[in-house]
Order: structure tokens, then sequence, then C-alpha cells
């Protein structure tokens, strides 16, 4: 029998702490609980202003470089359709997860949540003899592996229950991984010794997510194929990859157990999952992405922390490209966190943190 979850409803259950003692706890695991680098979550209020104060009837909203998809799931409501995408495939089994409409059974999925959190990984297996003793203590990096083994074994279940019970212990790893947030190392000192714990996700009812669409694939190619309202652009803007960073979520969520090396223990094959955008590429495969956009709005994030450059951390794209490319498809106008704007060539851009370009297509 299942039961749909309520974002207001609440499970209560018992968590394992360190010394055994036993807490109670709301089971209530959110869309923001994870760390991702870049996520917006903070600039939402901005965003959702601008697009309030400037834009009008937005009933199909596309988060095409969604990450987290914080700022879709913003937007997802029973009057508007979500496109939401990502090239990370651990990205879009939490995106099938948050926005699907597709049936899934909470009983079940509570019921095999409780069960992985009693697992007890006494084996070494692929993730303990990879990162067991550098991004999780081995016990932790045991029941990992028991616990993605066992999901890829069932064979009772929907791909969307599967989904949902991935980003469980993907949303779980993140909390327990002895890193700064993403995966590009571990620190030194193993003292992130909290255990693995997966919890149920509070997800939006079938009504609310009805007709959203979801998509693994590279931006480029698919604004080829979609129309919306507005879409929004956040695409990396450094020459750090992605695929790089969230190698190891990207690791457990595919699960083919591929060779690893490096000290970072990254999947040896990283070349499908890895971003133009980080590369000096970025110029050109915006103006691509931009040239082939069919919608009434285009709303562009891009921080200027860095100039233009070749250091890692430079920006790929300047201003001057960005205000260029989006000026061929309409009006634009930029924005930063104080709400206050200039339209394209009147003023020089300030150096603001968060800017959001906003293109009126013609
Ligand atoms: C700055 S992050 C987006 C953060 C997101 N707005 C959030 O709030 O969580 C950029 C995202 O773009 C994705 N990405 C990079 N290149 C891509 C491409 N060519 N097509 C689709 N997604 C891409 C990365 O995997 C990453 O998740």
């Amino acid at each position: 029998m299942s039961t749909l979850l309520d974002i207001e409803d609440l499970i209560y259950s018992k968590k394992p702490e360190k010394n055994n003692n036993i807490i109670w706890e709301k089971h209530k695991l959110m869309i923001n609980n994870r760390r991702y680098l870049g996520s917006k979550q903070r600039l939402i209020p901005f965003i959702k202003e601008i697009i309030a104060q400037e834009c009008r009837d937005i009933k199909v909203f596309a988060d095409i470089f969604a990450g987290t998809g914080v700022v879709a799931y913003e937007f997802n409501n029973i009057n508007t359709k979500i496109i939401v995408n990502d090239i990370l495939y651990s990205n879009y089994l939490a995106y099938m997860t948050w926005f699907s409409d597709d049936y899934y059974d909470f009983d079940k999925i509570s019921k095999l949540i409780k069960e992985f959190n009693n697992i007890v990984g006494t084996k070494d297996n692929y993730v303990s003899k990879n990162f067991g003793g550098t991004y999780f203590t081995i016990e932790n990096a045991r029941k990992i592996g028991v616990i993605r083994e066992e999901i890829e074994s069932m064979v009772d279940i929907t791909p969307r229950e599967k989904a949902i019970l991935i980003t469980s212990l993907l949303y779980a790893m993140d909390k327990v991984a002895n890193t700064c947030g993403h995966y590009d190392a571990y620190r030194k000192t193993l003292d992130t010794t909290e255990p693995l714990y997966l919890q149920v996700p509070a997800i939006k009812s079938k009504t609310t997510n009805k007709r959203n669409m979801i998509f693994n694939e590279d931006a480029n190619k698919l604004v080829r194929r979609i129309s919306s309202d507005l879409v929004y652009i956040d695409t990396p803007y450094n020459s750090r990859q992605y695929s790089d960073t969230y190698h190891l979520l990207e690791n457990i969520a595919r699960w083919e157990k591929p060779e690893v090396s490096g000290i970072a223990r990254k999947m040896v094959d990283r070349s499908k999952i890895k971003s133009n955008y980080c590369t000096v590429k970025a110029p050109e495969v915006f103006d691509d992405l931009i040239t082939n956009i069919d919608s009434k709005y285009i709303l562009v994030s891009y921080s200027n922390m860095g100039q233009k450059g070749n250091g890692r951390s430079n920006a790929k794209i300047s201003d001057e490209e960005i205000l260029e490319v989006l000026g061929r498809k309409g009006k634009v106008k930029v924005f930063h966190t104080n709400f206050q704007y200039f339209t394209t060539g009147k003023t020089q851009l300030e150096d603001h943190k968060e800017r959001l370009f906003l293109c009126v297509l013609n």
C-alpha cells in the first residue's frame, strides 16, 4: 500500500549515535540537505525576486545545468512544469527522486531504508577497498558497498524506486564523507566517524510533479529539442570539472566499479562527463547554447569571482562575451544582489559576486 508523503509530513525514527545512544529525529530528507559547489541555494530569494519583477506567465521553467536541482525545486508547483537536466548521472538520479511523477511505493522505500541502516558490513568490497580509511571509515565504506550492491541486485523495484534509494545513499554518504564538501581530495585526518545513516526523502506529491521532464545530457544538445518560458543557466564558470569534484558520488551512482587512480581515486575514464564550459571552448559553446534556445526569457548566473584568464579559478567567459551573445538574442539587463540593474552598454559592470543576466527574447 503506498502513501504519498506530503512535504509537511514527518516520520520519526531512531538514529544511532557514535556512543550507541539512541536519539529520535525527524526523518525528513530535503533536496538541499547536501553540499555542492556553486549551489545557488542562498541566491534563491534573489532569483525569485527578479523573475517576479521582470517575467510574466512562466508555465514551463527549464533548469538545464541544475546541479542539486534546488533552483528548479523552488518553481516546482502544480501550475509550473519543470525541465531539469545535468550532465552528471548522480544528479539525474536525484531529479528522478525529487521531480518525477512516476509511481513509487512509499512504505516499501521506508522499510528498505530502515533495513539498510541496520546493515553491518563485515567483509571488504569495492567501496572499502578503494575509499575506506580515506574518504570514509572502513565500517561506513563497507556498509556503502553492501547497500549499493543490494540495490543493484533488487528485481522487484521500479527505476524511480531505485533512484530514490540511491539518492538517499548518496546524501547519507555526503554527510559522513571525510572531505571539505567535494571529492577532489579527502582530509588527512579521518575524523568524520559518525555512522552512515540513510533518510527517507520528503518528496512533493505526484500532482505537483506532474508533467515534469528530467534529462541527463549535454545541455547544448538538449536545448535543440525543448521549448520553455524561462531557461535558467548556471554553467560551471572555471576550469574545475564537476566530474572531478563529484567523481565518487558519480562512481557509486553508476556502479560500474571502474578502476580508480591517483591519490583522489578518481575513475580513470571520465571523458563522457567532462564539460566544455570548463575549457577554452566555453565562449564558443555558450554562444551555441544561447543561439539554440527556444524560450521567452533566458536567465544566466555567472560568477565574476575571477577575471577571464588562464588560472584554475579564472572565469572562462568574460562579461563582454556574455552580453554580446545574449544581446544578439534579445534585450539584456544585468542585476546584482542589491537588485539594481543597468542595460547593455550603458555602464561598466561593477565587481559584484553574484549577478544575473536576464535576456527578454525578441
Ligand atoms: C554551477 S553548477 C549548478 C548549480 C545549481 N544551479 C545548484 O544550485 O545546485 C553547474 C552544473 O552544470 C553541470 N554541467 C556542466 N557542463 C554541463 C553540460 N554541458 N550540460 C549539462 N550540465 C552540465 C555540472 O555537472 C554542474 O552540476
